[in-house]
């Protein structure tokens, strides 16, 4: 702060505001970094490739496949899990119910199970035997409670299969599901029907093109939104929402 001593205020506010950026800048850099870190290879060479992540104090490994998006895992994935192993307390996921939309490889459904939820996780059919596979291989005999793969294409059959009257979860997951896919008012779709009053969703979102500005502009109508996490080094950002209560004016008492 001594340079800033001599110099003229209007300057010293502008510099001020470049070492409040350089500051936030070097703390978004180290928590990419911590993030980053919980994943690892492994130091062998397998018959069976694996890609390793730490969370919740243990090693999980997941199978992934490059010949489908939702086989391969996104670094979004790795921000929520992050976040989630890190917030244990604020963020108590035990016994919790929980569903994971576009769960893809697993991992965050491994993670919250391994935290103690009930967790349903859900994508494409296509995309459900890998995931199952690296479900059962992390989770088995390490949770509480085991989690269920299941389908839930966006927007398809939500009534039939998961009934707002009986159907009552208390986050929704969401790891880079929003890219250049013809399926975006679907996606939104699949997020207002799960979404009650009291559901929190937390949503990792990798930002690539306008598109997903643009969905995070609409998905603003039906809900309040938070930013947990602003990682630019990895263009994700980390948001908790809240389903929008519309305003009612207050019953007057006139007694
Ligand atoms: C970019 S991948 C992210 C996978 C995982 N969440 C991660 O972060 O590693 C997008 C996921 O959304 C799923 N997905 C895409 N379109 C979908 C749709 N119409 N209905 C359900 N899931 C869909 C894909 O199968 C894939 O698993």
């Amino acid at each position: 702060m001594e340079i800033l001593k001599d110099m003229e205020p209007e300057k010293k506010e502008i510099k001020n505001d470049t070492l409040a950026e350089t500051n936030g800048a070097t703390r978004n850099a180290e928590l990419a970094k911590a993030i980053m870190e919980r994943h690892f290879r492994p130091s062998l060479i397998t018959t069976e490739a694996w890609e390793g992540y730490s969370f919740a104090g243990l090693e999980i490994r997941i199978k992934e496949s490059t010949d489908l998006y939702g086989a391969m895992l996104w670094p979004s994935a790795i921000v929520l899990c992050h976040f989630l192993d890190s917030h244990r307390e604020t963020y108590n996921l035990m016994d919790k119910n929980i569903i994971e939309l576009g769960a893809g490889t697993g991992l965050v459904t491994i993670v919250t199970s391994l935290l103690g939820a009930q967790v349903t996780s859900t994508d494409m059919p296509e995309i459900l035997g890998n995931l199952q596979y690296n479900v059962n291989r992390n989770t088995r005999g390490r949770c509480r409670h085991p989690p269920h793969v299941t389908e839930l294409t966006w927007g398809k059959d939500l009534e039939k299969h998961f009934p707002r009257a009986s159907c009552h979860f208390d986050y929704i997951m969401a790891a880079d599901v929003v890219y250049a896919h013809p399926f975006l008012n679907e996606l939104m779709e699949t997020f207002d029907h799960l979404c009650q009053d009291d559901t929190v969703i937390l949503w990792a979102m990798r930002f690539r093109l306008d598109l997903e500005n643009s969905f995070v502009g609409r998905f603003q109508k039906l809900f309040d939104i938070e930013e947990l996490y602003d990682l630019p080094s990895l263009q994700i950002k980390l948001y908790r929402a809240t389903r929008r209560i519309p305003w009612s004016p207050r019953v007057r008492d006139t007694t």
